[in-house]
C-alpha cells in the first residue's frame, strides 16, 4: 500500500489523499484542491526551489547534514585518492565505472578531440586583451554550436556521444587559450602524449621549449581538484542546463548557459571572490575586524567560501583540497594568503553566528590558493571549475533528455502585478503619416516615424519607380542627401 499524506482544505472542508512517494508529494496532485470549481487548484510557492525537487536522478548523492558526497554511488573521497579525471568523468556520464578497455578507448576518443577549429581561434583572438577568461569561456563554447551543426540532433545516441566527447575534450583547450589570450602570448596546440591534465597544464605553460614536460604533482593536484568539481546535483548551473536543454536546444549552447550561471560569486565565482577577499584582508591581524563586519551585515560582505545550501556540515570536498593545499605548496613554497585562510576558518568554526547558521568552508575556500600558487590568475578560477563540471553538466543534460518524465521547464508565477486596465493612447501618429496629423486623437508633437508611416511617405516618384516594397533606397533618394537627416525627409516628404 502507497503512503498517502492527507490535506484538509479548510476552506470548503474537502479531504484530499496525495500519494508520497520517496518522501515527496507531487505538485501537480495539488491542483484538484479548488475552493471554487472555477478555480485554476492549488501550487506550491517556493522560491530559489528551497524544498523543491525537479527531477529523478542516479547521478550523485549528497547527504548535507553528515557531509556525504557520491558519484554513482562511490565516495568522493575514495575517488580523489585512487582514480583520475577522464575515468571519473565516465563514471558520472555513464554509471559505471570503464573496464581498462573502455577505459582505454574513452581516453583516445578524447585525445583525438582536443584541438579547436580555426575559426575558433579567430573568434577567440576578437576578444580585447582585458575580456575576462570565463566571459571569453562561455561564449566560446556557445560559438561552438555554430560549427556542430549535427548536434541539434539531441535523440540520437551516437550524435550525444560525439558531442560529449568534443565538449570534454576541447573545455580545457578552449580555457588554455582563453589564458593565453589574457597574458598576450600565442595559444599552445594540445599534445597528445600527455593526461589531460598534463596536457591542460602544457597549453597553458609551455613556452619555448619542443616539449613541455608538466610536474607530476601539480598534474595530479589538478586531476585531483577537477575529479572533486565534477558533478554537485541540481546546483544553480547543473538547473540551468537542465532547464536550456529542455527545450532541445543543441548541448553547446545548453552549456554555454550552464558557465554563465557557473560564473557569478555566489557559485562557481566564488573561489575568485575568496582570494580578493583575502587579499582584501591582507593580514592575519586584520581578521577579527573582517569576521565583526561580515556578521554585522555592514557593507553587505559575507564570507566567502563558507556556507552552503545543501551542506550544514564541512563540505566534503575542502576537507580533500585543504590536504592537496599542503602538497602543493611544497613544490610551489606555501601561499602567504594560506596563514589568513586558516586564521579566518579557526574563527568562524568557534563563533557562534557561523556555528547556530551551520556555515562551514565549502569547495571554494582552498581552492583558490592552490590555482594561485600554480600560477593561475584569479580570473581564470571559475574557468577551472568549469572544465571538469562539463562531464557533470552532460550526464545531467542527457538524464533529463531521456526521462520521459521531463518536458519544456515552466514554472508558474503568483502574479501580483495590476488587475487588467485600458491603454490611453499617447497619440495615433503610429498608425497616420504626418500630413494626416490632424487625425483624431493625434495630440503629438514631435514624434518618430514608424516603418509603415516612411513607407506610405516615400516621395511619390520614388514609390512610381520601385515597385518592391522595402526596395533599398538610392544615393539621390532624400534620406541619403549629405545633411539630411531621416526625420527631416519625413518632414518635408
Ligand atoms: N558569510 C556570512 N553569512 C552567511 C554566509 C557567509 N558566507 N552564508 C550564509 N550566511 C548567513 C546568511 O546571511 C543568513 O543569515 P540570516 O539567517 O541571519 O539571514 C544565513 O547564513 C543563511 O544564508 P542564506 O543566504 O539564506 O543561505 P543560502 O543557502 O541561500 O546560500 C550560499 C548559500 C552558498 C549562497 C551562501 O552560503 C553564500 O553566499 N556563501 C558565500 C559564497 C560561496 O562561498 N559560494 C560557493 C558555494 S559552494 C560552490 C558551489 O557549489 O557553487
Amino acid at each position: 500500500m502507497t503512503d498517502t499524506l492527507t490535506i484538509t482544505d479548510n476552506r470548503t472542508g474537502k479531504k484530499y489523499d496525495v500519494p508520497i512517494t520517496d518522501g515527496t508529494i507531487r505538485a501537480m496532485d495539488l491542483r484538484q484542491i479548488k475552493a471554487a470549481p472555477d478555480d485554476f487548484g492549488m501550487m506550491t510557492y517556493d522560491p530559489a526551489f528551497m524544498n523543491t525537487a525537479n527531477c529523478r536522478s542516479a547521478i550523485t548523492y549528497i547527504d548535507g547534514d553528515k557531509g556525504v558526497l557520491l558519484y554513482r554511488g562511490y565516495p568522493i573521497e575514495q575517488l580523489a585518492e585512487d582514480s583520475d579525471y577522464l575515468e571519473t568523468a565516465y563514471l558520472i556520464l555513464f554509471g559505471e565505472l570503464p573496464t581498462t578497455d573502455r577505459l582505454n578507448a574513452w581516453t583516445r576518443e578524447i585525445t583525438l578531440h582536443t584541438m579547436l577549429h580555426e575559426n575558433i581561434k579567430k573568434f577567440m583572438e576578437g576578444f580585447r586583451y582585458d575580456a575576462h577568461p570565463m566571459g571569453i569561456f562561455l561564449s566560446t563554447v556557445g560559438a561552438l554550436s555554430t560549427l556542430n551543426p549535427d548536434a541539434k540532433n539531441i535523440f540520437d545516441k551516437q550524435s550525444r556521444r560525439l558531442q560529449i566527447h568534443r565538449l570534454i575534450a576541447k573545455v580545457p583547450t578552449i580555457a588554455a587559450y582563453a589564458f593565453r589570450h589574457s597574458i598576450g602570448r600565442p595559444y599552445n596546440q594540445p599534445d597528445n602524449d600527455l593526461t589531460f591534465t598534463g596536457n591542460f597544464l602544457n597549453m597553458l605553460f609551455r613556452m619555448t621549449e619542443l616539449k613541455y614536460q608538466p610536474n607530476p604533482v601539480l598534474a595530479r593536484a589538478l586531476d585531483v581538484l577537477f575529479i572533486l568539481h565534477a558533478d554537485h546535483e541540481q546546483n544553480c548551473s547543473t538547473s540551468t542546463m537542465r532547464n536550456i536543454g529542455s527545450s532541445q536546444v543543441d548541448p553547446y549552447s545548453a552549456l554555454a548557459g550552464a558557465a554563465a550561471a557557473l560564473y557569478g560569486p555566489l557559485h562557481g565565482g566564488a573561489n575568485e571572490a575568496v582570494l580578493r577577499m583575502l587579499n582584501e584582508i591582507g593580514t592575519i591581524t586584520k581578521v577579527p575586524e573582517f569576521i565583526k563586519k561580515v556578521k554585522s551585515g555592514e557593507g553587505k560582505d559575507r564570507l566567502m567560501g563558507f556556507g552552503h545550501r545543501v551542506y550544514k556540515s564541512y563540505d566534503p570536498r575542502a576537507k580533500v583540497i585543504k590536504k592537496i593545499a599542503e602538497l602543493v605548496f611544497t613544490v610551489t613554497g606555501k601561499n602567504p594568503l594560506l596563514e589568513i585562510a586558516l586564521e579566518l576558518e579557526r574563527i568562524a568554526l568557534q563563533d557562534d553566528y557561523f556555528v547556530s547558521r551551520k556555515l562551514y568552508p565549502n569547495v571554494d575556500f582552498y581552492s583558490g590558493l592552490i590555482y594561485q600558487a600554480m600560477g593561475f590568475p584569479v580570473e581564470m578560477f571559475p574557468v577551472l571549475f568549469a572544465i571538469p563540471r562539463t562531464a557533470g553538466w552532460l550526464a545531467q543534460w542527457e538524464e533529463m533528455l531521456l526521462d520521459p518524465e521531463q518536458k519544456i521547464a515552466r514554472p508558474r508565477q503568483i502574479y501580483t502585478g495590476h488587475a487588467k486596465r485600458d491603454y490611453t493612447a499617447r497619440c495615433r501618429c503610429r498608425w497616420y503619416p504626418s500630413s494626416t496629423r490632424a487625425a483624431p486623437g493625434n495630440t503629438c508633437g514631435s514624434w518618430s516615424p514608424s516603418v509603415l508611416d516612411r513607407r506610405a511617405r516615400r516621395p511619390s516618384s520614388r514609390r512610381a519607380s520601385t515597385s518592391k516594397i522595402g526596395s533599398p533606397p538610392t544615393a539621390s533618394s532624400p534620406r541619403n542627401r549629405p545633411g539630411t537627416s531621416r526625420r527631416r525627409w519625413t518632414r518635408f516628404a
